[in-house]
């Protein structure tokens, strides 16, 4: 079964997310509402959506929108006709009745319900027609998150069923698994539980939200929303909603009824328009006090706000031992939360699934959790996990571990999926190194270096382990979310607040060192980004020998926003690429006056298709809509070349003085309409200073080194004003960035 068309009827926030990955993925597809009114202004929501469901804008017309009384004809002609309206049953009935009566015979119906099961949704259809129709429940926002839960019934065509898995992987990049059909099926009936459960131990022993936050976040290998902030971020009321089709679904004894129950500090926030971050706020919420906006917390004794207090774990990385052994209310805490998930996990197998590897994986996918629950006791260890647990009872799984003790109960992951993907492959491989930053693994005949610190940031230890790995071909690759978000900037921090400059220059010069053995190494190197690729992370994927990126990347130089100018090879890089051009080839200045809009402005690009009109990508780098198969393209780039040929290195001839002048005039003119202020003006000379080749004239030939200097001298005069670092205090501080 061929899926060519596809129909939407519903444009709301799934619907309308649905439709624009379709669109991504070049399938044509309609969108229908009550009124054409409402699908247009969805469509323009669309084009026009931060962060971006589009791939590629001037593709929207891939999407047409209708109204389901004059457009009704196109379900006709589609393959794949997805229901998204209002989670009302009696609307979602009369809709199908209109769909199976105008539907092509064989056509697949499937909404998106997030609470209804489907034998209700289907109970009024004939067994012909229950045999196509399914569930197909994505995540909001559907370009970025990567669970699809297809619920299947006895009734349905297997091969169909299948198929249709098959093509949401492949074309729209999703993670597809398979479920029964049980309440909140996989992925919200353990997340919601897990929050539930977060929520509850937090009012029980009396945490602040930020302490429960802190730890139900990134020390868990959970997003730094944790609970109550991810609460403020579904909505509140909606939350209320889903708990109360939890508790009607789920049978009286089932643990999540004890968590479920209504909170009344929750009922008063509703009911005062305290609904989240689309409300007045929620358990957060931003107060004006003197003109400045002050984050304020609620006290969930009291029900009053009062200004946020960051809380300092002092734990950075994800270590679930060392979290739950902590002598303190966190590690009670901690250990409370994870043991009672980890217990609820597994009494739910094998009723809900016979895989449960698939529950981990529905955590990672759906709620961006670095590991799911069984994960984590594997994590724990066996051993460890019953020594501290008090009682299991009635829990099939936990008994029969507890008898076998099996610390390798866990087995294979990513058993949902025939990709041969990295969490496949890491537990096969070798590894071979690791320290504070990255581990590397040995596969085959090749080398993976997987960079392990918050959001990636680079540092010594990352770029030790990558010249290391350079012994073989060598892929670098992340489960994580982000690919790198950059150099480590509390790390350069460090040693400027010493005023130890001596060490940060020694840590830019191996930087350039090893981007610049990544290049030419006599084993190639492939790059396999997602997420955020900035400032030194691009630096990696600029100098590696080849590119295979996700669809889903935020790709830029971004250094000079905190006072900065790229000083990995980022310049030079950029502008051997742009002096590759025609227009290069007449205009000696063409280059360095692109790259110097370009890293001035610190653009960015929210895709691939974005990327490559800037030149942070090439249009022979491969790009992926799946995130599961970045390794195996890689690994099929390194099959492809055995008989590498290191590149050329760069020579660049550049005009020097008067080009510096050009780009001079242009901050002027920026610094008398006041779009950039006095240190702006400074980032940006510094800038026309490297782009320019320093004191060069035309007729003189520079080498990359040459360029690495101008970079690292750039470099360095920024890091030791004081307006740069109180540039990079400040980002690190508020996550925005300083105009000065
Ligand atoms: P929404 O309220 O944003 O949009 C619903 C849309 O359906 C509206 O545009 C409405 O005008 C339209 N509609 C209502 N009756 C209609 C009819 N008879 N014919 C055509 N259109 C009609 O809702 P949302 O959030 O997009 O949810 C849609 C479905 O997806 C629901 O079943 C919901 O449970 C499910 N879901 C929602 C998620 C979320 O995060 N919002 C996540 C996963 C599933």
């Amino acid at each position: 079964m061929e899926i060519k068309k596809v129909v939407v009827i519903g444009s709301g926030t799934m619907g309308s997310g649905i439709a624009a990955q379709l669109c991504n993925a070049n399938i044509p597809v309609t969108l229908l509402d009550l009124k054409t009114e409402i699908s247009q202004k969805a469509k323009d929501k669309i084009f026009s959506s931060r962060p971006p469901l589009l791939i590629d804008k001037t593709k929207i017309d891939n999407i047409k929108v209708g109204n389901i009384s004059d457009n009704f004809d196109v379900v006709g002609s589609a393959d794949w006709i997805v229901e998204a309206v209002v989670e009302r049953i009696d609307i979602k009935h009369n809709i199908y009745e209109k769909i199976f009566k105008k539907r092509k015979q064989g056509a697949i119906v499937s909404s998106n319900t997030s609470s209804i099961p489907i034998k209700i949704l289907s109970q009024n259809l004939s067994n012909e027609q229950k045999k196509d129709f399914c569930i197909t429940h994505f995540f909001n926002p559907v370009r970025y998150m990567g669970l699809l839960e297809i619920v299947k019934s006895d009734n349905n065509d297997l091969n169909k069923i299948n198929s249709l898995k098959v093509f949401c992987e492949n074309l729209l990049g999703k993670g597809a698994i398979i479920c029964n059909d049980t309440p909140g099926f996989l992925g919200n009936r353990v997340g919601v539980y897990a929050m539930q459960v977060a929520m509850t131990e937090a009012f029980k022993m009396k945490l602040s939200i930020e302490e429960a936050d802190a730890v139900f976040g990134r020390p868990m290998g959970i997003p730094k929303t944790g609970v109550f902030g991810l609460y403020d971020l579904i909505g509140i009321d909606l939350m209320a909603d889903v708990l109360k089709s939890f508790i009607k679904e789920l049978p009286k004894n089932d643990e999540f009824q004890v968590v479920a129950k209504e909170i009344p500090l929750i009922k008063n926030l509703i009911e005062s328009g305290y609904t989240g971050r689309k409300g007045k706020g929620g358990f957060y919420r931003m107060n004006k006090t003197d003109g400045k906006k002050i984050l304020e917390a609620i006290n969930l004794d009291t029900g009053e706000y009062s200004t946020s207090k960051k809380i300092d774990l002092k734990s950075e990385r994800v270590d679930l031992k060392t979290l739950i052994n902590r002598k303190d209310k966190y590690g009670e805490y901690a250990w409370s939360v994870i043991s009672k998930i980890i217990k609820y996990a597994s009494s739910l197998v094998p009723g809900i699934t016979e895989k449960f590897n698939d529950i981990d994986e529905a955590m990672r996918l759906g709620f961006n959790w670095s590991m799911g629950p069984f994960e984590m006791l594997k994590e724990i260890g066996v051993k460890n996990f019953f020594e501290k647990i008090d009682n299991f009872e009635n829990n099939k799984f936990l008994n029969d571990l507890s008898k076998s003790k099996n610390e390798n109960f866990y087995g294979e992951r990513q058993l949902y999926t025939d990709i041969e993907t990295l969490g496949k492959i890491k537990p096969k491989a070798i590894k071979v190194d690791k320290n504070n930053s990255a581990e590397t693994y040995r596969f085959k005949d090749f080398n993976i270096v997987e960079f392990t610190t918050k959001a990636n940031t680079l540092d010594y230890d990352s770029m030790d382990s990558l010249k290391k790995a350079t012994d073989k071909p060598l892929i670098i690759i992340n489960e994580s979310m982000q690919f790198s978000a950059g150099v480590n900037l509390t790390y350069t921090m460090n040693f400027a607040d010493k005023g130890d400059f001596k060490s940060i220059e020694k840590f830019i010069k191996y930087f350039q060192e090893t981007c610049k053995h990544l290049k030419y190494s006599k084993y190639p190197v492939v790059s396999a980004p997602s997420g955020l690729t900035l400032g030194g992370g691009f630096e990696v994927l600029v100098q590696s020998n080849f590119v295979a990126s996700h669809t889903n990347i935020v790709v830029g130089l971004v250094e000079t926003i905190v006072g900065l100018i790229p000083a990995g090879g980022g310049c030079k890089e950029m502008l051997w690429r742009w002096s590759q051009t025609d227009e290069a080839k007449i205009d000696p200045d063409f280059a360095p006056l692109q790259v110097f809009n370009i890293i001035g402005y610190a653009k960015t690009a929210t895709s691939p298709v974005e990327a490559e009109p800037l030149k942070y990508l090439k249009p022979e780098d491969k790009k992926i809509m799946n995130r599961n198969s970045l390794f195996s393209i890689s690994k099929k780039i390194l099959e492809e070349n055995k008989s590498f040929n290191v590149p050329n290195e760069c020579k660049f001839n550049l005009s020097g003085k008067p080009l510096k002048e050009k780009m001079i005039k242009v901050l002027e003119k920026l610094y008398n309409e006041r779009i950039i202020l006095d240190h702006g003006m400074e980032v940006g000379k510094e800038l026309a200073n490297v782009l320019s080749g320093g004191n060069t004239t035309i007729d003189k030939t520079l080498t990359e080194d040459d360029l690495y200097k101008l970079e690292l001298e750039s470099f360095m005069r920024l890091i030791e004003t004081k307006k740069t670092q109180e540039r990079i205090k400040h980002t690190l501080a508020t996550g925005k960035p300083l105009v000065n």
